[in-house]
């Protein structure tokens, strides 16, 4: 269940030829950085939005504003733009039957069908209260949900936003802790958020506390080039297992990366989307696979980006200047490496 893709992925996966085609589809592939309320599917999003305008006499234009730029697509000048969009779609899953809906179209998008996109999802998305639902019944309404699948398939990361304070990200984690240890499919955690917001020296203690509770720890860092260079070595400081994105990184961060050997989330159509990196030829990916360093290859939000995994695959093989031109034997050794990083299982 895919819908259409737009942008260099759906370029490079026209490009293919039927066996290239074939050969992609076929491949075992782990989806790791997919954040859920940035993953519904668009028909489902105008549908709930529909519902919404027709129950709320309240219609407040957020909405709205949002369904016309994802259906349109979205246009951004930088990076910071992409977080207004999410007001809009947060006001459409902010109860447990709307959440529950969401999450069973994102897990469809991924998980069903006869070629379906990935092998194995780790789903994440950031606990929110809301008048309808505390941060735990959020938590375990996706759980629900995750869980009607085998485990070998997929399993939740709970993502702590930049913005959280202590309290809430203390609060984040600790939900995450006990519902593992109660056998629930909470894998990991994630940092994400605003790159520019907040003090990233107030998480030491939540990223301890996570992988105490034997949680895998993945962080957005260095997304853009404002992310100075103290706070993405604070952020390394934390050990985690895994890092998103990880475009900025100066000399020293980068030999600590390949030192600890922590698995890069690569999202190829997200940077080119979000104008952190102008041009494929350019993208760090290239960095990571000079050195042979730990990648997976990842989407990271399918509804404003309007791509696939199997659009990402093929950004990996279509020919320059389509894509990077990589072997099949390359190709799956990549995707060998992202199963090699998942959390669960
Ligand atoms: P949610 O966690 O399921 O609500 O998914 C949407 C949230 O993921 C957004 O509000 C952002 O906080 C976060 N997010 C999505 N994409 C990115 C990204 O590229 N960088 C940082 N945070 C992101
Ligand atoms: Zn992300």
């Amino acid at each position: 269940m895919v819908g259409q893709i737009f942008g260099p992925g759906a370029i490079a996966l026209e490009s293919l030829d039927s066996s290239q085609f074939v050969f992609i589809n076929a491949l075992p592939k782990a989806e790791l950085h997919a954040h859920l309320n940035g993953c519904i599917p668009i028909s489902e999003l105008q549908q709930m939005a529909h519902e919404y305008q027709r129950s709320n006499k309240d219609s407040s234009d957020v909405v709205q504003k949002a369904i016309v730029q994802l259906q349109n697509g979205v246009v951004l000048e930088k990076i910071y733009d992409f977080f207004d969009l999410f007001p809009g779609i947060y006001a459409l899953t902010s109860d447990p039957a709307s959440l529950r809906r969401a999450t069973r179209t994102v897990l469809a998008q991924f998980l069903d069908g006869p070629t379906p996109q990935c092998a194995y999802l780790e789903l994440r998305s950031t606990p929110r209260e809301t008048a309808q639902m505390s941060k735990l019944e959020y938590v375990q309404t996706v759980l629900d949900e995750v869980e009607r699948y085998p485990k070998a398939r997929v399993a939740l990361i709970v993502s702590l936003d930049r913005r959280m304070s202590v309290e809430v990200a203390r609060e984040c984690v600790q939900i995450a802790s006990r519902l593992k240890s109660e056998g629930r499919r909470v894998v990991g955690v994630d940092l994400c958020g605003d790159p520019k917001a907040g003090d990233m020296s107030l998480f030491a203690e939540h990223f301890a506390q996570a992988k105490q509770a034997g949680l895998g720890v993945t962080l957005h860092i260095a997304e853009t080039l404002d992310n100075p260079a103290d706070e993405i070595l604070q952020l390394l400081s934390y050990s985690p297992d895994r890092l998103g994105h990880a475009t900025f990184l100066n000399d020293e961060a980068k030999a600590l990366v390949r030192q600890n050997k922590s698995c890069i989330e690569i999202c190829l159509s997200s940077n080119l989307f979000c104008k952190t990196v102008t041009k494929l030829e350019d993208h760090h990916i290239r960095y990571y696979l000079q050195h042979d360093h730990p990648i997976t290859i990842c989407t990271d939000d399918t509804l404003p980006f309007r791509n696939s995994l199997v659009g990402e695959y093929a950004l990996l093989l279509a020919k320059q200047p389509l894509g990077l031109g990589l072997s099949e034997d390359e190709v799956r050794r990549i995707a060998e490496m992202g199963m090699a990083a998942r959390f669960g299982v």
